[in-house]
């Protein structure tokens, strides 16, 4: 794996956000991530203000990994950069913005679940892959029987992981790191719950730690 990719990888976790008030959360939340061992962060654009929060993210915790997820359109990967993002994730596969981030040299995580979809990202050389809705789409079984083919990749699963599955993700070789909202919920964050949120992801990097060594 790459630099980049391994430093992700080391994490194992990779927080996935979405913030309805990035102007009041985006600072105490870039805190607590960072504070519980988990200095990564997928900023959705599922909600408007997106690239505020990743900004704000990145200014708090300049050492911070800070990037963009549900990422649907080439104008949201500009808004993303100009806010400093430093990786662009999407739900699905979508040629103009792999090629989009290929013209900036920006990492980009495409979710590929199909053989099909695995043999675009092939196209591009890619390293790491999202794989989502993880546990709907088959779970760890469909990504160790999709390794065998596609032994080229490692995966970052997201969708339905949680304390309860995430040391049997990780446990899997082929895990790059897994994604998850499970530690960010949207109760804790609009109540300010912080400590709660630093538990859950100190409980979460605990388990990567017993995993990895
Ligand atoms: C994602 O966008 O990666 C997922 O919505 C995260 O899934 P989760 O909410 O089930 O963790």
């Amino acid at each position: 794996m790459n630099a980049f990719n391994q430093a992700i990888s080391n994490i194992g976790v990779v927080p996935v956000i979405k913030l309805n008030h990035p102007e009041r959360d985006a600072a105490p939340l870039a805190k607590a991530l960072c504070e519980g061992g988990l200095p990564v962060a997928e900023v959705t654009f599922r909600a408007a203000g997106a690239d505020k929060a990743i900004k704000i993210m990145k200014e708090t915790c300049p050492d911070m990994i800070v990037g963009a997820g549900t990422v649907l359109t080439v104008a949201q990967v500009d808004a993303a950069v100009a806010a400093g993002a430093q990786f662009i994730v999407s739900p699905g596969f979508n040629y103009k913005l792999a090629d989009k981030c290929q013209e900036l040299n920006l990492p980009y995580f495409p979710g590929c679940t199909t053989p099909t979809e695995y043999q675009m990202a092939l196209e591009y050389g890619y390293e790491v892959l999202k794989f989502f809705p993880a546990e709907q789409s088959g779970g760890l079984a469909k990504i160790k029987a999709m390794s065998a083919p596609f032994a080229m990749f490692k995966i970052m699963p997201t969708g339905g992981i949680s304390l309860k599955n995430l040391e049997e993700y990780l446990s899997c070789p082929v895990i790059a790191a897994c994604g998850g909202s499970y530690m960010v919920k949207a109760d804790d964050i609009e109540s300010g719950n912080w400590d709660k949120i630093i538990d859950l992801c100190k409980q979460s990097r605990a388990i990567v730690d017993k995993v990895r060594g």
